[in-house]
């Protein structure tokens, strides 16, 4: 069947297209802006027709289906929690399964997550019956590729992103028409202390650098003291607002990129109306799955690949914490580790986990003796590379563990610097040199 006539035999209502549901099944949903809200909405408000409904998401968008409500009707399996699942991720009510992000579609593919449904949200099909995923390639297209059924909330206003980022209708079981403008997510104000991060951290991103940039204050801010650096490229995770700027100044210009010159690689987007008309057909920027993207073995190719991150917590050997806070999560692993890895494994690559020294209004130190117990690690102190702070930035990479440690302490908040220096000394037996 040609598949204009498959895609007008194939439109339903979403209450139809969730009935392709059935008990027991794995559901895997779209996310952050990618979230097919139309689809989410027609589960939830059929809720009670399913039993034991797995629902697998990472950035949670609504966190809907992690509702206690739901409860013996859907179980969610976060792969990152996020402000709307966290309190259900904490209390047990939902479940969390920890993987690094580039290798979600590898559990698909291996069937450690069987995904027997994929709800995506994709663009109308162009001339030739291929839909974009727009905003959220990540595990979203692979999730489609593994999917028995594959249901598709089609919204004219996702923006065609062009890369390895389109599904062809022949591979579409059920459309579901919906169109509605993307959430949008504001940019955040930068305050005193991520400018002096901001600038910290500029100061370690050379000419001709290949950038990760996460979403967040800090990031925002780095890209503030940028404006003097020559031909900086994009291999990201994801990017934001913050960069539109920078690429029609042409200081971003992918121009002396090792490897995908000319191209601003990314896997998911998020921000306001105006980056999402900004990728819209935009043939700079390659969007494409995250098993390739956030691949450290592709990050690597990047020489000059400088990835920026935050912690929740640093020990005093640079174990960093980013998504645990104590026994409870706070957020997961997500791509930090890929990028730090590729970037480690780079020729010239740079990582830097970048963060305000205190934390609870200052009440907390962020640079600890020793992280929390029931904390996970996410970057081992083997890759950490810079820890910044609005005191200073402190290499890691090379040094012994007492050098890690005096570093540290030189880049904590002076209130805490004193109970620092005590554990210090304790720990080996010597003064700190002030
Ligand atoms: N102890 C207690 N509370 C802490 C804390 C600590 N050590 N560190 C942070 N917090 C609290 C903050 O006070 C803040 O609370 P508030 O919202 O009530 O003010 C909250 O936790 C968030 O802290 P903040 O510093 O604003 O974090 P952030 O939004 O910049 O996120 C990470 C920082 C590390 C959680 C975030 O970068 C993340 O989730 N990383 C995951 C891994 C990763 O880096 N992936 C790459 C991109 S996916």
């Amino acid at each position: 069947m040609n598949w204009k006539d498959k895609y007008n035999k194939m439109k339903m209502t979403a209450d139809e297209a969730v009935k392709l549901i059935k008990d027991g099944d794995t559901v895997v949903l779209g996310h952050a802006m990618g979230e097919p809200q139309e689809l989410v909405e027609a589960l939830s408000k059929n809720y009670q027709n399913y039993k034991d409904v797995e629902i697998v998401q990472m950035v949670p968008f609504t966190g809907e289906l992690s509702k206690e409500k739901y409860e013996g009707h859907f179980i969610y399996n976060s792969l990152f929690a996020g402000g709307s699942t966290r309190k259900a991720v904490q209390n047990g009510f939902a479940e969390f399964t920890p993987v690094f992000f580039h290798e979600v579609p590898k559990l698909f593919r291996e069937k450690l997550i069987d995904v027997n449904v994929a709800m995506i949200m994709v663009t109308p099909p162009d001339e030739h019956g291929y839909c974009s995923f727009g905003v959220s390639i990540d595990y979203t297209r692979p999730a489609a590729q593994e999917a028995d059924i594959v249901i598709a909330q089609v919204n004219k206003f996702m923006p065609r992103t062009l890369g390895n980022s389109m599904i062809h209708i022949n591979e579409i079981d059920a459309i579901v028409e919906s169109h509605h403008k993307l959430p949008e997510l504001q940019p955040p104000a930068i305050g005193d202390i991520e400018k002096k991060i901001g600038e910290y951290c500029a100061s370690l991103i050379k000419d001709e650098a290949v950038l990760q940039l996460g979403i967040g204050a800090i990031p925002d801010a780095v890209l503030t003291f940028l404006g003097d650096k020559k031909n900086l490229a994009l291999h990201t995770e994801m990017f934001s607002d913050g960069v539109i700027d920078l690429i029609e100044n042409g200081v971003i210009n992918n121009s002396k990129k090792s490897y995908m010159p000319n191209l601003s690689v990314s896997t998911f987007l998020m921000g306001t109306q105006r980056l999402y008309d900004f990728v819209d057909n935009n043939p700079s920027i390659y969007m494409a799955s995250v098993d390739f993207v956030n691949n450290p073995a592709v990050i690597s190719k990047n020489r000059r690949i400088t990835s920026l991150n935050s912690a929740i917590q640093v020990d005093l050997t640079g174990q960093v914490v980013a998504g645990t806070m104590g026994h409870k999560i706070f957020s997961g692993v997500g791509g930090q580790v890929d990028f730090v890895r590729g970037a480690a494994m780079a020729n010239e690559g740079v990582s830097i986990i970048a963060f305000p020294s205190t934390a609870s209004k200052g009440k907390i130190s962020k640079i600890v003796p020793d992280i929390t117990a029931g904390s996970m690690v996410t970057t081992t102190n083997h890759d950490v590379d810079y820890i910044v702070t609005e005191f200073g930035i402190a290499k890691m990479r090379g040094k012994t563990l007492k050098k890690r440690a005096e570093a540290l302490i030189n880049i904590a908040h002076p209130d805490f610097r004193d109970e620092l220096i005590a554990a210090y000394e304790e720990r080996y037996n010597c003064t700190f040199p002030r």
